[in-house]
């Protein structure tokens, strides 16, 4: 009998991880690169956020508390949920995990059983399938086009759901595409799972407030209040209050399920961090305007990306709303011969070619299920990036 479970043989280790560890090792045998692989703000956490975790030390917050999240952080996000979402939670329906992350997987955990299907639009983030195949289920993936802006229609979505349909995750705006679903596509999406009430949807509001060009984010339960009761609305701190490190996600949900869920949790981890708790309550209780501030850097920085990316021979890149990702094709690249006289067959040799020719770091987009593309984080130093598009363009200009 071997060590390994075989759900394991189902899973791949994540392709993000992959290529910024091929980065840092380029880096440290002196070379100049610049890794646009990260899925992170490049500011640092807000102080009086960490300041609220400082006090929550000193007053000897640092003991189990309950598995799901303390009063205070649930009370916190009820009022968020109210406040931004116009969606009405009570404390019994909010879940407080290790990141959104496990939150994501303790719904799946909790609620597959072997064959489920889970729809995955693709390009998505990479981790959705295959937490669906570590629950035992079947992610079923949604193809989408640069046409549509890498957004499900309707039909697409109506199409893929069958009987064994469990869940139809959501995630706008997207990791990878940066995609954001405005009020009307997702009350077209809604009306199509309203005829199939079999169907849950996760939804994945992780980049809620990183949108644009006075973009209106929306979430799908408060567009169709009909979808309320089969809906896990998932968020976080991690990206909106640059707290990558600090391991809070939350959720609002059906009872029921939020109550399977902390069973879940309570066998595995029990609760998160008690301090990082403390400090998420000063992040969604405390002042907002940094988020604002921030959102206009990063527009110059989708700006000048996407202009840039535009200009590169066989790139071709849509605008997106939102989140700090754009998700360009290179199909215009491919066939073509670098070089070091490899010819580029797939995306994943696109990006190996730009690694190693030009030391520029991106991640290829059938890691997230849709090529040829690569994924950019422009939450990086707007003079890197600059940097980094102008080696893109003569990478690009450089194949034959
Ligand atoms: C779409 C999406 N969902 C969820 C997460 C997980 O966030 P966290 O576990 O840090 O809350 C990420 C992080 O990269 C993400 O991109």
């Amino acid at each position: 009998m071997g060590l390994l479970a075989d759900s394991l043989s189902r899973v791949k280790p994540s392709a993000t991880i992959a290529v910024t560890n091929k980065a840092a090792e380029l880096k440290r045998a002196g070379r100049d690169v610049i890794g646009l692989g990260a899925g992170e703000p490049d500011f640092d956490t807000p102080e009086n956020i960490k300041e609220a975790a400082i006090a929550a030390i000193r007053s000897g917050k640092t003991k189990y508390t309950a598995v799901d999240g303390i009063p205070e952080l649930k009370d916190a996000i009820v009022e968020k949920f109210r406040r931004e979402n116009e969606l009405d939670y009570k404390t019994s329906q909010i879940s407080v995990g290790t990141g959104g992350k496990q939150i994501l997987y303790n719904a799946l955990v909790a609620t597959l059983n072997p064959g489920d299907e889970v729809i995955v639009p693709a390009p998505y983030w990479v981790s959705y399938p295959d937490m669906v195949l570590l629950g035992g289920g079947e992610p079923v993936a949604v193809e989408t086009t640069g046409e549509t802006g890498y957004k499900m229609t309707a039909a697409a979505l109506e199409a893929a759901i069958t009987p064994r349909t469990k869940w139809l995750v959501l995630n706008s705006p997207s990791n990878p595409s940066g995609a954001a679903y405005t009020r009307s596509e997702l009350a077209e999406i809604g009306a199509v799972l309203a005829k199939h009430p079999h169907v849950w949807v996760m939804t994945d509001d992780m980049y809620e407030h990183l949108v644009y060009d006075d973009f209106e984010f929306t979430t799908i339960a408060q567009v169709c209040p009909e979808l309320y009761d089969r809906t896990l609305t998932v968020n976080g701190v991690s990206k909106a209050y640059a707290m990558t490190g600090w391991r809070i996600g939350y959720a609002g949900g059906p009872e029921q399920l939020i109550k399977a869920m902390a069973k879940i949790q309570s066998q595995s981890t029990s609760n998160p961090c008690s301090i990082s708790q403390w400090a998420a309550v000063e992040a969604l209780t405390g002042p907002q305007g940094f988020i604002a501030e921030n959102n206009i850097v990063f527009k110059q920085r989708r700006d000048l990306v996407v202009s840039m990316l535009n200009q590169a021979s066989g790139i071709q890149c849509p605008n997106p709303e939102g989140a700090f990702y754009v998700f360009p094709s290179c199909a215009g690249t491919i066939g073509r011969t670098a070089p070091s006289g490899k010819t580029l067959a797939t995306d994943e040799d696109f990006v190996t070619e730009l690694l190693e020719q030009e030391g520029v770091a991106v991640v290829q987009g059938s890691a997230f299920g849709t090529g040829p593309n690569f994924r950019i984080s422009y939450a990086t130093a707007t003079e890197a990036l600059e940097t980094a598009c102008e080696r893109i363009q003569r990478f690009c200009g450089s194949l034959k």
